[in-house]
């Protein structure tokens, strides 16, 4: 049986100040809340990550980073490394996120090591893969994610990807409000576990949750949530929010009662 979770990904919105109110909202709100024991996890940016680590202390809220660095010191100007993420109160990290992977050169390559990175600390990967509009209508969809899959796990032994997150985030769903239809992700998370079945074993396929990211919203949460292969949700802009998440999270909890 696998654990629902679902993780705000706040991207580079709020202050520390900001960052502080919304958790402290979000952990008043998510306390009254009957979550069937569903993994929630928030990611602010890093600056707020030890304020929003201090409001959660005493709640069962997890904290992730968006990024890290692979290394854990060193002359790398701006980075960030997983050793200093777990002291700062994280315990999951998203990692190769579309943004990063379109803006800031990211590859499968340097996602693999940040992955390496992550589990050396005691971190738990969010890893992200998903296809670009023009790639699914060239058909290519499934191609894409073998490729994310196969190289962004490369060197993973089956004890390695069973402490993993996969996100699966069409890239044409993300922040335009057009969501993947609960069939359309259905499909590509089938894919994603049959894949991981081939690289691993069955057992391993059927114990990784996989989350669906992409325009996720109260009014789309729930359908998301009755596919069989969907387990949670890694959400952008409404997670912004006090009463758009915790209502995103009502209602993935009322879907697995
Ligand atoms: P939106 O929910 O804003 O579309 O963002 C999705 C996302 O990129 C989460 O990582």
């Amino acid at each position: 049986m696998r654990k629902t979770i679902i993780a705000g990904n706040w991207k580079m919105y709020k202050t520390i100040k900001e960052a502080i109110e919304l958790s402290n909202g979000l952990k008043r709100e998510l306390f009254k809340l009957d979550k069937q024991g569903i993994d929630v996890v928030l990611c602010p940016p890093f600056t707020a990550l030890s304020e929003v680590a201090e409001v959660l202390v005493e709640s069962d809220i997890l904290l992730g980073a968006q990024d890290l660095y692979w290394q854990d010191e060193g002359a790398f100007t701006g980075e960030v490394s997983a050793k200093m993420l777990q002291e700062a109160g994280c315990t999951f990290a998203i990692i190769g996120h579309s943004e990063r992977r379109q803006f800031f050169g990211e590859t499968n390559a340097t996602v693999n090591k940040k992955i390496k990175a992550a589990l050396a600390n005691a971190l738990t990967p969010i890893l992200c893969v998903g296809e670009t509009l023009k790639e699914r209508e060239a058909k290519e969809t499934f191609d894409v994610l073998e490729d994310h899959l196969h190289n962004g796990l490369d060197g993973l032994n089956k004890e390695d990807v069973l402490r993993m997150v996969v996100a699966y985030e069409p890239v044409w769903a993300i922040g335009t409000g057009k969501t993947a239809t609960p069939e359309q992700a259905q499909e590509v998370h089938g894919y994603i576990r049959d894949l991981l079945r081939k690289l691993y074993d069955k057992e391993t396929a059927l114990q990784i949750r996989i989350q669906y990211g992409g325009s996720v919203k109260p009014e789309n949460i729930s359908a998301l949530m009755q596919q069989p292969d969907i387990d949670g949700a890694l959400v952008g802009g409404a997670s912004l929010q006090v009463v758009s998440f915790t209502d995103i999270v009502k209602k993935a909890a009322e879907v697995i009662k």
